[in-house]
């Protein structure tokens, strides 16, 4: 689409999670103008939904090395052992930082930072914040130092189309569909000499997700239409404990955190079993993919369509202190788990794969750099360890904003470009999101997901009647779509979160290594 108007920056970040703005406040000051752009208001991504917390060795007798022994074990054999390396040991660093911005982590009596702990970690290690709402005070610190911050400028309600590349296959700009900002509404372009990729995740390519509505893999479509090299998108990690709201609720499910697992909460069945003794040495705190699979087990044996989680024992006033959150959510759907057990299910949590990303989070497209949930550093594998997910973001936000100052190209003039794809309607939202979810979702086969490529092929000929943020959104998820269902088929063995019932077991005789998925004339 042609902008009706044009403005420029140094640089230009997409999304306003941890990622985002850790991005931009190290960033300012050190590179000219630093634009932010948020596709709805800054905190309405992922991060401010974020309940357990954030991992990093700051207690006693905790080591860096024990946290990247538990990463690399969750992560199923998939890590880059060197990205791993970066998060765990400049992961207590970057949460001292956080605290000196102001973000208010919950303290012991004792006045030393309360640490707990979730699946697959065999320390405590969870930093965390008003009890279960770590996410929203990471994210009202951030948005309070970016509101002090004048060289910062913000654009909300502003979705990233595409990048505009220069002659060199490099960033030159990108376009924005901007609603309701006044004078910089509809279509327009930014010119600038770097971008930040900071825009999340996919979430909302499955019916149930942990995932807000805006977690529609804009980022990772925009990155692949520019060239960009994206990995590991078949590892889309399935949150156990979703609360269960019957079988006809769609979109954002609430969150029951790992941590109430973690404070001695535990899963049972319907005859009152707990099904996770003798399934892993954790037990209920085994490493996610394990607990997501007992449960889907448990589910498809019996029959039913959730499981229970007992966290009765932990009575009213530690419901109260530690999940106050949790507690008034289950409340409002008529759950009291002081006195009821709770329904789970596993539901779409996290994309564990993305961009590729160097190091320093850079991507193959020159001036192209992306960091948290649309990245894919390496650092999660098949199965990202509970609670590092805000701390990649902030690790390796920190890790470009020292790199990027002195890699700022020059302003080019943008090449044409005719890689606009033809949009899909929204209305193919559901469709896609059903196939997705009982084709490419936590139990996979061949025979189901070639049915769903083929209805995913059919999808992407329905053209859209009008170009809107809803057919930009369901365009993009229709890409990512296909691309993770192809990645997923390729992938002939279980590992991680990704679980084939056709090839049930972990192949590290013949491991496959990485997928990676790159877009030639429209076609991943
Ligand atoms: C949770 O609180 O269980 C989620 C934490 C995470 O996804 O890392």
């Amino acid at each position: 689409p042609d902008p009706g108007w044009t403005t420029t920056a140094d640089v230009v970040v997409i999304g306003s999670g941890i990622a985002g703005l850790t991005a931009a406040l190290r960033l300012r000051g050190e590179v000219g103008k630093v634009l932010v752009v948020t596709k709805d208001v800054l905190a309405a991504g992922s991060t401010q939904w974020a309940q357990g917390g954030i991992a990093a060795a700051l207690g006693p007798g905790d080591t860096p090395h024990e946290h990247e022994v538990d990463t690399l074990v969750a992560g199923a054999g998939a890590c880059d052992r060197a990205a791993v390396e970066v998060l765990v040991t400049e992961g207590p660093d970057a949460v001292r930082e956080l605290i000196a911005l102001g973000t208010n982590f919950d303290h012991d009596p004792d006045g030393e930072l309360s640490l707990t702990r979730e699946g697959g970690h065999h320390r405590d290690r969870i930093a965390h914040a008003g009890g279960d709402a770590t996410g929203a005070e990471i994210q009202r610190a951030l948005i309070a130092a970016v509101e002090q911050a004048p060289e910062i400028e913000v654009i909300q309600h502003a979705l990233a189309v595409d990048l505009l590349l220069a002659e060199d296959g490099g960033v030159a700009g990108l376009t924005l569909h901007v609603m309701g900002e006044g004078q910089r509404d509809g279509v327009g372009a930014v010119l600038c000499r770097a971008v930040v990729l900071a825009s999340g995740g996919l979430g909302q390519v499955f019916s149930q997700t942990t995932n807000p509505a805006v977690s529609t893999g804009d980022g990772m479509a925009v990155a692949l239409r520019a060239g960009a090299v994206l990995r590991d998108l078949e590892f889309v990690q399935f949150h156990p404990t979703v609360m269960y709201l019957g079988a006809e609720s769609r979109g954002q499910q609430p969150l029951i955190s790992e941590a109430v697992r973690g404070e001695g909460a535990f899963l049972v069945d319907f005859d009152g079993n707990r099904f996770m003794q003798g399934v892993h040495e954790l037990a209920d705190l085994a490493p996610r993919d394990v607990v997501a699979k007992a449960i889907m087990r448990r589910m498809l044996d019996s029959d039913h369509p959730h499981m229970w989680l007992d966290a009765r024992h932990l009575g009213a006033a530690f419901w109260e202190r530690r999940f106050p959150t949790i507690l008034a959510t289950c409340r409002s759907h008529g759950v009291d788990p002081v006195t009821d057990l709770i329904p789970v299910a596993p539901a779409c949590h996290y994309a564990s794969g993305g961009v590729v990303t160097d190091l320093w989070g850079r991507s193959n497209v020159p001036g192209l750099y992306a960091t948290g949930e649309v990245a894919c550093s390496g650092v999660h594998g098949a199965n990202r360890l509970a609670s590092n997910s805000l701390l990649e973001g902030l690790v390796f936000s920190r890790r470009i904003a020292t790199v990027l100052p002195a890699e700022l190209r020059p302003l080019l003039p943008p090449v044409d470009d005719p890689r606009t794809p033809d949009l899909v309607p929204g209305a193919v939202r559901r469709e896609l999101q059903e196939v997705m979810t009982s084709q490419v979702g936590v139990l996979r086969s061949a025979d189901g997901l070639s049915d769903a490529g083929r209805l995913l092929d059919k999808l992407a000929g329905v053209p859209a009647a009008a170009i809107d943020q809803e057919s930009w959104e369901t365009t993009n998820l229709l890409t990512i779509s296909g691309a993770l269902a192809d990645a997923a088929a390729l992938r002939e063995e279980t590992r991680g979160s990704h679980w084939r019932e056709d090839f049930p077991e972990r192949d590290d005789v013949d491991f496959a290594g990485h997928f990676d998925v790159v877009m030639s004339d429209g076609v991943c």
